[in-house]
């Protein structure tokens, strides 16, 4: 429901604008009716009046999901609990935006596991990524190029700082350790570079030939670097869709290409997909206690992994030494930059709360 103000048909705009001038003073105003925020804004002689969606509103635009309404301390559970909400999670998406409940895809004969090459064409690298939600390209960059792109994060990893809002740490028995760079464009040219390479933009654009990379905002272009042993908040990120903390109305079909820089293993820490998990939702803690086919991929230094937001996927803890680094460039629909401003992310409600995630984990 959306509040529509009540009002004459016709309103003469000189009283209108005598009535506004009594406010000058006393700012817009804004008025709270259940879960429906209405503000009257003076502007010169007239008023704009904005209906803005309040929190149920929002969870049924898939504009954020429960755990984004959980974190920002939007939600008020009176019986019952978020295991409770998040059973429900399946019916209310189906009923609120038509995701079916996940079924095994048909993956018209397509490998899984296949890699590509930065020479199939274009439709048989769309072809793969729309089947299966992913896409394992091998050799788009040259080791010299992978090189170069560890020395510019090593320059980056030596300025970060806990709380400097520009990474991410999590605690381990060795103290705090970087796990990730967030906005990295912004302080590297070399990186910068990377980020704006033709080569990505072919594969960012098989959706949607428009789609943009935002360096400012969206945490921008990110490094992870994966920590091994026991670690305390999110390097090793659970199963998760990239629009799991919300937006997914505003930022899907993005697809986020990882750069591998050193490559990956179970042991330095890979990525795990479930194939064709897109467009669909799982059960709650669907990875204890059913048989979903899951993938893993491993990559050489310079292969890029393609995904699209809301394929189911997982980053878990390293099995050896950790360490794999990967640079993610994301391609969002040129609309995003209509919802989010420069320095504003979905991940800005768990970065710097190690211990408020830790728990939920
Ligand atoms: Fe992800």
């Amino acid at each position: 429901m959306t509040l529509a103000p009540a009002r004459p048909a016709d309103l003469d705009p000189h009283a209108l604008a005598t009535a506004v001038a009594d406010t000058r003073r006393a700012g817009s105003l804004t008025f709270l009716v259940g879960n429906d925020v209405l503000t009257y804004r003076a502007d010169g002689g007239t008023v704009t009046e904005t209906a803005e969606p309040g929190a149920w509103q929002d969870l049924v635009a898939q504009l954020r999901t429960p755990i984004n309404l959980l974190l920002s301390n939007a939600l008020v559970f009176e019986r019952g609990g978020f295991d409770q909400l998040a059973a429900w999670d399946r019916v209310l998406r189906y009923l609120h935006a038509g995701f079916p409940p996940y079924t095994a895809p048909d993956l018209q004969g397509r490998d899984p596991g296949a890699t590509l090459t930065p020479e199939d064409d274009d439709d048989e690298l769309r072809a793969q990524l729309e089947t299966m939600g992913y896409l394992h390209v091998r050799g788009l960059f040259s080791a010299e190029e992978m090189a170069a792109a560890n020395a510019a994060v090593d320059e980056l990893a030596a300025q970060a700082s806990k709380g400097d809002d520009e990474s991410w740490w999590v605690g381990t028995d060795d103290g705090d350790q970087l796990c990730r760079l967030v906005y990295s464009t912004l302080r590297s040219e070399a990186l910068r570079r990377l980020e704006q390479d033709p080569r990505l933009a072919r594969l960012g654009r098989l959706l949607d030939p428009d789609a943009i990379v935002t360096p400012d905002r969206m945490e921008g272009s990110a490094v992870l670097i994966k920590v091994p042993g026991q670690t305390q908040g999110l390097s090793n990120i659970p199963w998760h869709q990239d629009c799991g903390m919300g937006g997914h109305a505003i930022l899907c079909p993005a697809v986020s290409i990882g750069i591998q820089l050193t490559g990956s293993t179970a042991g330095s820490g890979n990525l795990l997909m479930v194939p064709g998990s897109h467009g669909q939702t799982l059960p709650y803690q669907w990875h204890s206690r059913s048989d979903v086919p899951v993938v893993e991929i491993d990559t050489a230094p310079g292969d890029v992994t393609v995904h699209v937001q809301d394929v189911m996927h997982a980053s878990p803890k390293p099995t050896g030494a950790g360490g794999r680094r990967t640079m993610y460039v994301t391609f969002y629909p040129r609309t995003l930059l209509d919802h989010v401003g420069p320095g504003q992310a979905f991940n800005d409600l768990v970065r710097n709360r190690t211990a408020e995630v830790a728990t939920l984990v």
